[in-house]
């Protein structure tokens, strides 16, 4: 299939998801809450993918019966993962004091992963913000949102809470106003192709693009970060966060990207991990 012709496997209900979702007027979905619509959301994938449970929607493309024989690849590799390399030396740095502290210590004044994005003091903080906030109190140099240590720190932090269920908050104010913004991004068309994420992730979760199949929303933040091989052979670090996923999907749609520290793909985070209730943690994950 190619990128003009992605065709739409309508279903009842799909239509229904796209009512209650993309078409309904902005006071009526407002109305609505957020835990019912998250409920919907989970429904719609567990009913078009029916074979597959709930915590089961947790590595991405590999989750779906239509990922046979790719994720039986995928399996074999992750015993012994191709980013292992990668992961251990930054496992030693949790433990290593810099300026009188570790990270392990400075991050345990957090909620373990499976808790965030939270709200600390008024501020929305996502893995990458608290850690950061911690390299700035070691006097680490490089403590820099695009930095290859950033992502496997990331990686160290969320493989603790590997196999626990994704316990964010759904009632918090400041979180909800940020998931009604990444809502509307993610059901919204942009760029030169006219796409939404839905348009992929939804409408087309389980058919192929270019040879790729097109992974569920539903469980997209649990595997991240991800480690991309063929990113590795190309550039030596194959660590690609959850918002640079995003950043190159939304290249993908023939719009500019937003830079990292862009509130949208905060917004789209929260989002994503607000729909992703309840599902177990599985991070990281190797990938092509
Ligand atoms: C034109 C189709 C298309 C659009 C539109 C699109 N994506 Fe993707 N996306 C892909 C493909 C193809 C991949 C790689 C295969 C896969 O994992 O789905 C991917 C991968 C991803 C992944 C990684 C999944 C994993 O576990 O490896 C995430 C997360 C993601 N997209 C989120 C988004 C978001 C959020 C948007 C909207 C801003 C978006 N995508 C728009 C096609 C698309």
């Amino acid at each position: 299939m190619t990128y003009a012709a992605l065709s739409v496997k309508i279903s009842l209900s799909l239509l229904l998801l796209i009512a209650i979702f993309a078409g309904v007027p902005h006071g009526r979905a407002q109305s609505v809450a957020i835990g019912e619509e998250i409920e919907q959301f989970q429904a719609f994938f567990l009913e078009r993918f029916f074979s597959v449970s709930l915590e089961e929607f947790n590595e991405g493309p590999y989750s779906l019966p239509q990922s046979v024989p790719q994720a039986a690849t995928f399996r074999f590799l992750e015993q012994l993962p191709p980013y292992m390399h990668a992961l251990i030396p930054a496992r030693s740095e949790w433990n290593r004091t810099y300026n009188g502290t570790t990270l392990k210590n400075c991050m345990s004044r957090h909620p373990p992963a499976n808790q965030f994005p939270y709200v600390l003091d008024n501020r929305v903080m996502s893995i990458e913000m608290a850690i950061l906030d911690c390299l700035e109190s070691q006097d680490r140099s490089f403590a820099r949102s695009d930095s290859v240590e950033l992502a496997a720190l990331t990686a160290v932090f969320r493989e603790q809470a590997r196999g626990i269920a994704n316990q964010v908050d759904l009632d918090d104010e400041k979180l909800k106003a940020l998931y009604r913004e990444g809502y509307r991004i993610f059901w919204s068309r942009q760029g030169q192709y006219n796409y939404s994420c839905a348009s992929c992730h939804v409408q087309n979760a389980g058919n192929t693009l270019a040879g790729e199949l097109i992974s569920p929303a539903l469980g997209h933040t649990t595997a991240f970060p991800v480690y991309s091989q063929t990113r590795a052979s190309q550039t030596g670090n194959g660590w690609v966060t959850l918002r640079e996923q995003y950043q190159q999907c939304i290249s993908r749609m023939g719009a500019a990207s937003p830079h990292l520290g862009d509130q949208r793909l905060l917004a789209l985070e929260v989002f994503q991990t607000m729909n992703d209730v309840s599902i177990p943690l599985k991070a990281p994950q190797s990938r092509p």
